[in-house]
């Protein structure tokens, strides 16, 4: 291991993008599936590795919707989210906010309760075991109605105090955020904070209405902002941040290879971009691996690392004393190595 690779292993970061259903790994897939006596498709883990070949963002979905159903019990949500927060752990992430999807869920009669019982139940655990700490993020699926997305936003009302912000996932062509303006009014009315995902596959235009309409603080993706000058200009006034998914825009077919990723000039227009990992059981890395990816492609600097790694606390939804504390704990480990 070379110095920026231990650097990248070693400095604090803070993910902020990665929906806990896409942490599910095949082994513990097979786990679930037989422990809630679940048929799989599969012969074993292995096979269902290697049905992950996608050519774009729906035909992941598909399979991505299909593995969530192995999910059914307060412990099911639980186990996903603490295997989760122990690979987070190995990665020296100190700060995690998470997205979860409870229509996934919902749909198949697990009542919302089960969900956020079983993931909140993990991340105390986590903040008291591992000293990782962490915000909750309830997505709207975006090819449902937004009368689905009021159903679900009023299921979560109870459960207010474990949920920081809402979001917005799946299919994002032709489900543009105009759809969910009203849905995310009555959320913000709430005090939720707002993010969205924009910019995957949509185009700029969909960016705009995220922040114009949704006023999100933070853009998920947001890589095709680079089709629009005006729109680049504005991210980079304001700081608004963009949670970049490297290796999902790879398996997504967003870009073709690494090389031809933006990232790196995202960073150097002095853009607030971070790294995360997406679905990591399902494009192949959590947060190290999509920070190594991008450092052997687009030959990440030291300053480059550091940077990413300040963005992450700066773009994420802590107080202001606790990002003082994480940025002081950065600096720590930067002058250290
Ligand atoms: N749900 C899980 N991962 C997603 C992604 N990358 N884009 C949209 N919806 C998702
Ligand atoms: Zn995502």
């Amino acid at each position: 291991m070379n110095n920026i690779e231990k650097l990248i292993k070693e400095i604090p970061k803070a993910e902020l993008h990665c929906h806990i259903e896409g942490t599910l790994e095949p082994e513990l897939m097979f786990q679930l599936a037989q422990r809630n006596k679940i048929k799989l498709p599969f012969a074993n883990p292995e096979e269902v590795r290697r049905a992950y070949e996608f050519s774009n963002l729906q035909t992941f979905l598909d399979i991505y919707y299909q593995g969530a159903n192995v999910l059914r019990t307060e412990q099911d949500f639980y186990d996903l989210t603490w295997s989760y927060l122990l690979r987070a752990k190995e990665d020296n992430i100190c700060h995690t906010e998470i997205f979860f999807d409870p229509q996934t869920h919902t749909e198949r009669d697990v009542a919302f309760e089960t969900v956020i019982d079983g993931i909140t139940r993990a991340l105390t655990d986590a903040k008291n075991k591992l000293n990782i700490s962490s915000n909750l993020i309830l997505c709207f699926l975006r090819h449902l109605s937004e009368e689905e997305a009021f159903k679900t936003l009023k299921q979560a009302l109870p459960f207010k105090d474990k949920i920081t912000a809402v979001g917005l996932d799946s299919g994002e062509k032709g489900n543009p955020p105009e759809k969910f303006k009203n849905v995310f009014e009555a959320a913000r009315a709430e005090g939720f904070l707002t993010v969205a995902h924009a910019g995957e596959e949509g185009p700029a235009d969909y960016i705009w209405q995220a922040l114009d309409l949704l006023e999100v603080r933070r853009i998920d993706h947001g890589v095709r902002c680079t089709e629009d000058e005006a729109l680049v200009n504005l991210l980079k006034e304001k700081q608004i941040p963009l949670t970049v998914c490297p290796l999902s825009n790879i398996k997504l077919r967003v870009f073709k290879t690494m090389h031809e990723h933006n990232i790196k000039k995202l960073l150097e227009r002095g853009l607030c971009v971070t790294i995360n990992s997406d679905d990591a059981a399902y494009f192949g890395g959590y947060v190290v691996d999509n920070f190594m990816a991008c450092y052997q492609a687009l030959n990440l600097t030291r300053d480059d690392i550091i940077q990413l790694a300040k963005n992450s606390i700066q773009a994420s939804f802590l107080d202001d004393a606790q990002k003082s504390a994480y940025l002081q704990k950065i600096n720590e480990v930067v002058e250290k190595g």
